[in-house]
């Protein structure tokens, strides 16, 4: 039996011989895609962060930790997946506004982290004060060696209070 899993909605069938092979690997050697970072490489700055579903359940993951064998019936969402038609997605043009990074190179696990948290607050929306410690939690771990973290919280932050401002539920 292969491990099943799908990467930006494209159907991947792996030998199980390969289950210790790390997602990041698989990313980069055989779909090319090298949107996610590797930096660290033992699982602490969260430069490789990428979105893994299974059935409703989303969470964001690190790449570089994670082996294939663990993937199996799950759906990863990589950085390259999040620009629509050429069109950069709310928290990407927020990060772009804000000048969030500099060399960028930690920008795609915080746009996949914000885009997990982002898309969890559009389905079950949290009070606006509620915010500050919910975004410390979603990307609060990640590493910036060039210190962009109060432009990327505040960046996250724009974006959710505008995801929350369309949700009445969420002012009471
Ligand atoms: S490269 Fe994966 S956590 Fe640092
Ligand atoms: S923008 Fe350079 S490491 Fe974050």
């Amino acid at each position: 039996m292969s491990i099943s899993f799908s990467v930006n909605g494209a159907q991947q069938s792996v030998d199980p011989a390969r289950g210790s092979d790390t997602l990041l690997d698989y990313l980069h050697d055989d779909l090319n895609l090298t949107g996610t970072k590797l930096c660290c490489g033992i699982g602490v700055c969260r430069a490789c962060t990428v979105s893994v579903a299974k059935g409703p359940a989303v969470s964001a993951m690190i790449s570089c930790s994670t082996p294939l064998s663990v993937l199996d019936g799950t759906a990863v969402r990589t950085v390259e997946d999040i620009a629509e038609y050429g069109q950069l997605s709310a928290i990407q043009q927020a990060f772009l506004h804000r000048f969030s990074f500099q060399c960028g190179y930690c920008t795609p696990g915080f746009v996949m982290a914000a885009t997990v948290f982002l898309d969890a607050i559009a389905r079950a929306p949290i009070r606006a004060e509620q915010l500050d410690d919910a975004i410390a939690d979603a990307i609060g771990e990640h590493i910036c060696r060039c210190t962009g973290y109060v432009r990327y919280h505040e960046a996250v932050k724009g974006v959710a209070m505008q995801i929350l401002n369309e949700k009445p539920e969420a002012r009471k």
